[in-house]
Order: C-alpha cells, then structure tokens, then sequence
C-alpha cells in the first residue's frame, strides 16, 4: 500500500538513521520529507577518508554480523558494495560472538616477543568472565559496582587457585595481560574504563552472526547509494537546529517549529530526531522547549557515551610478520589490572591497547590502525599531528625493540571534539537497565497527553534496546521511527485527518 501523506516531517541528523528514516517514509509516499544537516557532509559517524593513496575508515569500520539477519548486510549486497569473500554461506554462518578470531602478535614493553600460549591462561579466564558478565542481567541483582571490579575481583580469586603454582613472573605477565584486555574492551564499548560499564547491562548487547567485513570501497557508499534513491535536494547541508519547539498550542497548525543556528524557523507535523547521545547530553536544555520529560532525562544521563579513536599509521615497509592481524602492547609494569592512566597528560599513549593490520595488503599498503579509547584519548585529540606521530614512533620503537622503524604518516580520529558527535558510540553505563533504552527512544508528548501524538520522535544507535553502538542498531532505529509514522497515517480514516490525503 502507498499512502500519500502530506504530512510534513523534518529528520534532524543525516547519518544512518535519518538517511534510513528518509528512505523508508518517502517510499511509502510521503511528501514532505526533508532532511536536515549540521555538517557539509552525510554519513555522520560513517565517514571514509584518505591517507595518501588508500582508503581509510575514520568512524564505522566494519558490519558487525554479516548475514540475513543484518540490514547493513542485506543492502551492501543488493547494492554490491561487498567482497564475493564476505557473501560466502561459510562466512555468514561464523558465530564469533562479538570477537574476531585475529592472528596475534605480542609485544611487550622491553621489546621481548611472546607466544600466543604464553598469554593465553590469562585471555581464556578474560573471556571466561566477560561471558559470565553478560549474564548478569537476567539475574536481577548486581553484586559488583562495574564490569571492571567485577573483571578485577575475579581474576584475583580464580588465580590464586587456578595459577597457584605459577611463578610470580608468569603470574604478573598474565595480570598485564588483563589490563591489555581492558583496554581494549574500553574500545569496543567506548568507554573511559570498564569501571564505568554497568554490569547489570552488560548483556543486553547482542551480536549476529557472520564474519565481520568491509567496505572495499569505503562505508560511504551505503549512505550514497541510499541516498542516490531520494529526491535531490531532499538533504540540507550546513543546517546546525538549535532548538525543536515542540506541543505548540497556539497555532492551529503545525505542533512543532524548529528554530535553525542561522534564526530559519521550520514548521513541522513530526520531526525525527537523529542527533548523537554525546550531543543530546551536553545541548539536551538548550534542544528543546518544553524540555524533556525527567525519565528521558534521566536515561540520557544515565546511558554511557565515550570516546574510542583510531591513529592510521603508514609504513614504508611492514615490519609485522605476513599473517598477523592484531598487534597487542603488553606493559610488563602492568600488573595491577587497571585500564586507566593515573595522570593522563603524560603517558597518555599507554591506553593504547594495540594495532589491527588493515588488510588485504595489496590494496592498502601497510598500514596498522591503532586504537585508543577514553579520556586518554581526548587528550590525544588536543595534540598536533607531530607529537601524536613522535608517540607513536617511541612506543614502537620501544616494543620491536628495532630503533629505525619510521611511520611514513599518520592519521587519527577526532570524535570527541567533533561538536556535532561528541564521542564515538554508546554504552551501558553503571546502574543502567533496559528501561532507559526504553525511554531513549519514547516519542513526545509521551502516553497519556492530550496533545497532538507523535511530535518529536527519537531515532539513532542509542535508541536501539541491543544492537545500540553499531550501524545496522542506527539504521534499524531509522526505519522503527518511519514505521511509526507510517502506521500511525494508515490506521488514520481518510475523512478523518485535517492535513493529510490518502
Ligand atoms: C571510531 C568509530 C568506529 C566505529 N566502528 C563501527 C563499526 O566498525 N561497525 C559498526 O557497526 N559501527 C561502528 N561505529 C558506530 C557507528 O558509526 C554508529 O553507531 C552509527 O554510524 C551512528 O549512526 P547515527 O545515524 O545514529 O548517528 P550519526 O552518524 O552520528 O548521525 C547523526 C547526524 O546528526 C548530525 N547532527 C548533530 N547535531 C545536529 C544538529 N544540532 N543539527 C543538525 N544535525 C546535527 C551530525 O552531524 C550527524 O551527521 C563506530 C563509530 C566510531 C566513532
Ligand atoms: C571469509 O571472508 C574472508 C574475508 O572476506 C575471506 O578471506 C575468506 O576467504 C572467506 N572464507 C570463505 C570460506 O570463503
Ligand atoms: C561491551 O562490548 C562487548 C563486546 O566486546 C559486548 O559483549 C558488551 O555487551 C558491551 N557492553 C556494553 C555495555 O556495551
Ligand atoms: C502540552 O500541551 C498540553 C495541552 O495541549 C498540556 O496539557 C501539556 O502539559 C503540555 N506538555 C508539556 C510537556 O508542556
């Protein structure tokens, strides 16, 4: 069935999710769909960039769970955007749960090389209570303050009975190992520390399966080829909203009126808000008049969003062997299981728990992604591209232990001085529970009210109950929002509505 809906709907936000949003509600025949932007650009925290020659992912990097289930997929391969590779059965079918099987390379911090079987007691136990952690959730009770206490206080207990007869050496590597996993858990979930991560919540993320893949040709081209499908000047750019007025009375017409940075004011029947968690925490007042209801508010605060960046570094030669795929840093002084720097300002570089390879070689050259979450890596945002590169050069100096190895150039992120993002992606933070996912994505007014149903409606990777954090949550949330809208006009007679046909 096409409606034809006259209705008139503002998308704030041109990532995923407003690009999703968009797609659906103009296909099934709205008319007055308009997307508006902050930025001179679509995509959001999809962004494909350059470093010299290759192609680089600045934001979203992989599809998390490639298969049927996984819209992101789905539309990749309609739009043929992917390796043959990645559509195999085989690869669609792999349940790594979350984790990718990479080939490991370990180095510590004086330039020694380890075996995988030597960190391997220490990963095993890591995964163990990661595993365990998920589970909390459907227990009620949470008799640890963070996933990290919880990670922290268990593997204390578990060695002293596993590992008795270990030797300290050994036992002191295997804790530097968990302080390694921390830190890169801190990446995945983008957060300062897991001590921030809530473990009552920790299980309501779920991963699909199928072996994560890539974009040959950058992530953008989803965004481009989803948007090569709406009217042209249906997006635009350059457009910051200042404020969404909302549960206008006064007027007989449009409920909402959306006031632009340049003093623009827009009127609206609904208006899809897209904008990141980040922003929503520091500009929520400031957005919208009447504010948002307390739990709303209280949800936003609640939820975690931190910063996880990547620092590209391009080699003239590698100096990795041929199928590592992941580079771990061990500080061998680590042995206190912490995944914070005490003063972030000077050994900021320590919080970078390693580097990916970015593969395949032939199209990439050799390059490795380094990754680095929390506030150390906003300080790293602040520092010029030289000191960020002089750090660099040290540490890898110092772990190869080879004193001439030389980066040819680097790139890093910013997400957290991005003002339109804020920090990278979303998380459960302490004391968080599937109610606030809940009231992360209520439309206003909300149940109950007289007013005109429907105004601001809520869509964007932190408004998914578990796939928040990833791309295919953000689009899904899109279409969730649309769907709304489009039920909400069908179910409606069409003698019935003022303003619009069907
Ligand atoms: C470093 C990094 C790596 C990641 N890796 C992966 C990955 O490998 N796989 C994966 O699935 N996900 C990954 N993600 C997460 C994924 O990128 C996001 O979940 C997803 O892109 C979010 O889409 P969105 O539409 O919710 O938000 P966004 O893409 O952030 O879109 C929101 C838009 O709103 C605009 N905006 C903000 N404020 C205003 C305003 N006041 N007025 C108008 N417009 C405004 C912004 O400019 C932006 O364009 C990664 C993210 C980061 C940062
Ligand atoms: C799975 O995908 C990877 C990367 O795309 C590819 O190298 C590999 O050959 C695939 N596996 C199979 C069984 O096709
Ligand atoms: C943190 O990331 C892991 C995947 O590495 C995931 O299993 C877990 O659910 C995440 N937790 C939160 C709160 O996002
Ligand atoms: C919205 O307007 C209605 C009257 O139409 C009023 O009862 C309600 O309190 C208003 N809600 C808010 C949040 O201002």
């Amino acid at each position: 069935m096409v409606l034809r809906v006259d209705a008139k709907i503002v998308i704030v936000g041109c990532g995923i999710s407003g690009v999703a949003a968009a797609h659906r509600l103009v296909n099934a025949g709205f008319q007055h769909v308009r997307i508006l932007e902050a930025t001179a650009r679509s995509g959001g925290r999809i962004k494909t960039g350059r470093l010299g020659d290759n192609i680089i992912e600045i934001g979203a990097n992989w599809i998390h769970g490639p298969s049927e289930g996984n819209p992101v997929f789905r539309l990749a391969r309609q739009y043929g955007l992917l390796d043959p590779e990645a559509l195999t059965p085989e690869n669609q079918t792999i349940d790594v749960g979350g984790h990718l099987p990479w080939v490991p390379s370990i180095l510590t911090s004086s330039g020694q090389k380890l075996n995988t079987e030597d960190i391997y007691p220490a990963v095993e136990m890591f995964n163990e209570l990661l595993n365990e952690g998920a589970n909390f959730h459907s227990q009620g009770g949470e008799p640890w303050a963070s996933v990290g206490d919880f990670i922290r206080s268990e593997v204390q207990k578990r060695a002293a009975e596993k590992w008795k007869d270990v030797d300290a050496a050994t036992k002191s590597l295997r804790q530097c190992v968990i302080s390694n996993m921390l830190k890169m858990e801190c990446c995945f979930n983008g957060s300062h520390s897991m001590d921030e991560v809530g473990l009552g919540a920790f299980g309501l993320y779920e991963s699909l399966p199928g072996l994560d893949c890539t974009f040959p040709g950058g992530y953008e081209g989803l965004i481009k080829n989803l948007l090569s499908e709406l009217p042209s000047g249906l997006v635009t750019y350059s457009r910051p909203i200042r404020c969404v007025n909302w549960n206008n009375t006064e007027k007989r017409g449009n409920p909402v009126m959306i006031e632009c940075d340049a003093g623009e004011k827009i009127s609206a029947d609904h208006v899809i808000v897209t904008v990141p968690l980040g922003y929503l925490k520091k500009h929520h007042s400031a957005l919208f008049h009447p504010p948002l209801p307390l739990h709303k508010l209280h949800s936003i605060q609640r939820l975690g969003f931190g910063t996880n960046n990547k620092i590209f570094v391009e080699f003239d030669s590698p100096w990795w062997d041929a199928a590592c795929e992941i580079i771990y840093l061990l500080w061998e002084d680590e042995d206190v299981m912490l995944d914070q720097v005490p003063d972030v300002q000077r050994p900021w570089i320590r919080k970078l728990f390693g580097f990916t390879v970015v593969k395949p070689t032939e199209r990439y050259g050799h390059i490795l992604c380094g990754w680095i979450a929390g506030h150390e890596s906003e300080y790293m945002e602040t520092l010029s591209e030289q000191e960020v590169t002089h750090s660099v050069t040290q540490l890898i100096r110092r772990f190869t232990g080879n004193p001439t190895i030389t980066p040819r150039r680097i790139l890093r992120s910013q997400w957290f001085h991005d003002p339109w993002t804020c920090g990278s992606y979303s998380y459960c933070g302490k004391g968080c529970s599937f109610q606030d996912l809940e009231n992360m994505m209520e439309p206003l007014p909300t149940k109950g009210s007289q007013a005109q149903p429907l105004q601001v409606l809520f869509a964007g990777e932190a408004t998914h109950p578990c796939y928040y954090s990833t791309v295919h949550g953000a689009l899904l949330t899109g279409w969730r929002e649309a769907d709304r809208l489009i039920s909400h006009y069908s179910s409606i007679s069409p003698s019935e509505p003022p303003k619009s046909k069907l």
